[in-house]
């Protein structure tokens, strides 16, 4: 009788093993972060498009002080966003938690192109995440404007990371279109 019931007591602590360990090689519930910064909303309509049809995980760059209208002005040399641009190493500040990244092996970073460039506060982003190891894709929206030094900045700011492409899309992008454009970097859901 006790024989029997130590065999029961084995089978049911290998059984519990064997469960505990399954659950702890669960992945997370994505192994794809999108994370963008959208001062108008266009590139957020994009982020999430692309975050819904990779079933990636989404994170947006909140800039601790929110940039109004006038901040936008780039006809007004003296607006916020002006004189950022004009200093290269202005890092304006991220609101709330930075994304722990270390469950995710790609990170697809998306924002507006700013005089041919990238929004100082991306810079703020990649200079304070951990890329090593990360394959990363830039995606972006403009009024026509190419990638330019863009990514090629974000690069060399981040010191890290797999930087595989960049690309523009429009704010009317649809799903189909952006995963495919993931696909093609080898990027699945
Ligand atoms: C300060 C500022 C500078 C901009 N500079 C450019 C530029 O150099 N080239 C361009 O094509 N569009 C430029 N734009 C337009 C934005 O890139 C475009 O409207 C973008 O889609 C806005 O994205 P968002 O709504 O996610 O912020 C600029 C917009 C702002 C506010």
């Amino acid at each position: 009788m006790l024989k029997r019931i130590l065999l029961v007591l084995s089978a049911l602590t290998l059984t519990l093993f064997f469960l505990s360990a399954a659950s702890a090689e669960t992945p997370a519930s994505s192994s794809i972060l999108v994370a963008y910064f959208s001062a108008t909303g266009t590139t957020r309509s994009v982020a999430q498009k692309l975050a819904e049809g990779l079933h990636a995980d989404l994170y947006e760059i909140v800039p601790e002080e929110p940039y109004t209208d006038a901040d936008l002005n780039y006809n007004d040399r003296g607006s916020r966003t002006s004189i950022e641009t004009d200093d290269p190493s202005c890092r304006p500040a991220i609101a709330g938690e930075l994304p722990d990244l270390t469950a995710y092996s790609t990170i697809l970073i998306g924002y507006p192109i700013w005089w041919g460039d990238v929004p100082r506060i991306v810079s703020s982003f990649v200079e304070n995440v951990d890329l090593t190891g990360k394959n990363i894709a830039v995606f972006f929206t403009s009024g026509g404007s190419g990638l330019g030094s863009s990514m090629k900045h974000l690069e060399q700011q981040a010191g890290a990371g797999n930087w595989l492409e960049g690309k523009r899309f429009s704010g009317h992008a649809g799903t189909e279109e952006l995963t495919a454009w993931a696909r093609s970097l080898g990027i699945e859901p």
